[in-house]
């Protein structure tokens, strides 16, 4: 076997390196653990895994269909479709760091008992500190590193069958990361309890349960129920003991449990819960009756997938208009724009369609449009929100005609997730993502899993409504049901 030396730059730090040659370019830098975006895990469709090779090798199909002209004639080509070869230097772009952290001006000391709340989502890792009362006094929010591995949970339980245990110890490092500068600004020393939420695929990776079962039929996992672990078994740092919520089903996991207990109240009105993470889950559920269902969305609506897409932080186009041929872009803390986040997507979609440069069967009259400089909407990335939104709102009318409930027994429509709290609801409408008769009711409420994780773990009642949500919850698996394809055709169009 020969190797190669090569040298990876990345942060302004440089690491001289050795590795097969000719192994793939992607695959090396991977197992030397650089984080480096790969959406569609080495499929060349996604055109995130851009680094730059010096000297630089031909073009390949793939660079020429998913870079710019100016990308390539500047050294950019992807790593998923280059190899490794002698002399190379590869620079890897910063990561898109989300990095906030938000604290109240509280004195700890006087808090007494403190405990530590989790959310593991599929693109972003919230960490949020609360007191007895089930007050949050301050949370932080950073990248899933995983996302090296591909931006879903079937391209990430794949790779965990070529790199195993990788990412399970990514994640860990990356709780210990945030949690060490986090509980280091407040004072904290001491361990404190964690209470953990995610889907099922992101549970099995934190505790350190493989989670390829789950790949292939009958998709089985390790374990739905809450589990419970030792901090420091696991590699955690800072963490005494660690308990997770209960999952619903492979597919339903336990971030709907934490944000159906999110919006929990005694009452017989029902709310409906949609929470666009990277699968789309929908809850519909009052104080006795749960359904619940998953439906393959597509990560679209967390930026994933579009050629210019990024999750909701700073710079991320959030709002949009386009009147009389000019664009007015908002962005996520009024920075520089950098790229699409989700209700950036929508609102762009919506006004081309208003504007006849979209049609509502998706068909884009252009092949791209640009939102500035470096940052466009392609006619592919029309294509996938249209496919995310069919299978938002399809799965939203089957769970109601499934329960037999009527509109106006639903008091709220809630509508979760990463860009939640800056969805233009007349925008979302418009498209389709959700059934007219809801967009009264309609609202964006954030990351609900959080709160209701929050809730479960300082408050007695809510712990025992989760009991009986866990018992009672009917979860359709909509990709089976015989008319599901019908409804999902019928909202293609916008
Ligand atoms: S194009 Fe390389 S990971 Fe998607």
């Amino acid at each position: 076997m020969s190797y190669a030396s090569f040298q990876v730059f990345q942060s302004g730090k440089l690491f001289g390196l050795k590795a097969e040659k000719g192994q793939n370019l992607l695959r090396a830098l991977r197992e030397r653990g650089f984080v480096i975006k790969a959406d569609c895990s080495g499929a060349y469709t996604c055109g995130k895994c851009k680094v730059k090779i010096e000297p630089s090798p031909e073009p390949t199909e793939a660079d020429k269909r998913l870079l710019t002209e100016s990308e390539i004639a500047g050294g950019i080509r992807l790593a998923c479709a280059h190899e490794v070869f002698d002399g190379i230097t590869v620079t890897l772009p910063d990561t898109e760091e989300i990095k906030s952290a938000v604290i109240q001006s509280v004195n700890i000391k006087a808090e007494g008992v403190l405990k530590a709340a989790l959310d593991i989502g599929t693109t972003t890792l919230s960490l949020c500190l609360f007191n007895q009362k089930g007050e949050i006094l301050g949370s932080v929010s950073g990248n899933n590193p995983q996302s090296s591995f591909g931006a879903d949970v079937i391209s990430r339980i794949k790779a965990e069958r070529d790199f195993p245990g990788v990412q399970h110890n990514l994640l860990i490092s990356k709780t210990n990361e945030m949690s060490e500068s986090f509980f280091a600004d407040l004072g904290i020393s001491k361990p404190l309890d964690l209470f953990v939420c995610g889907n099922t695929v992101m549970l099995h990776f934190f505790f350190g349960e493989s989670p390829v079962s789950m790949g292939e039929y009958p998709y089985t996992p390790v374990f739905l129920e809450s589990k419970t672990a030792d901090g420091g078994e696991i590699g955690l740092k800072g963490f005494d003991k660690v308990c997770s919520l209960s999952c619903l089903a492979p597919f339903a996991g336990a971030d709907i449990t934490a944000g159906i207990l999110s919006l929990y109240e005694e009452t017989d009105d029902y709310k409906l819960l949609i929470d666009l993470g990277t699968n789309a889950e929908i809850a519909l559920f009052n104080k006795e009756r749960c359904f619940v269902a998953t439906a393959a969305a597509g990560p679209a609506f967390e930026g994933a997938n579009i050629r210019c897409g990024m999750p909701s932080i700073s710079g991320a186009v959030k709002a949009f208009k386009l009147i009389n041929g000019n664009i007015y872009a908002e962005t996520i803390d009024n920075k520089e724009l950098r790229g699409i986040c989700g209700s950036g997507l929508i609102s762009i979609a919506a006004e081309l369609i208003r504007n006849r440069i979209v049609d509502k069967t998706g068909r884009m009259f252009a092949s791209r449009f640009e939102i500035s400089e470096n940052v466009a909407i392609y006619p592919e990335d029309i294509r996938e929100l249209q496919l995310s939104k069919a299978a938002v709102r399809a799965a939203a009318e089957e769970i109601i005609e499934r329960s037999g409930i009527g509109y106006s027994d639903i008091s709220r429509l809630c509508l979760s997730g990463g860009f939640g709290t800056y969805i233009n609801m007349d925008d979302a409408a418009f498209l389709g993502l959700f059934p007219p008769e809801l967009k009264e009711k309609a609202e964006g409420i954030g990351n609900s899993a959080i709160r209701g994780c929050v809730m479960y773990a300082s408050d007695e009642k809510i712990r025992s409504a989760a009991e009986r949500i866990v018992k009672s919850a009917q979860v359709f698996d909509l990709a089976v049901l015989s008319d599901f394809s019908e409804k999902l055709i019928k909202h293609i169009d916008f």
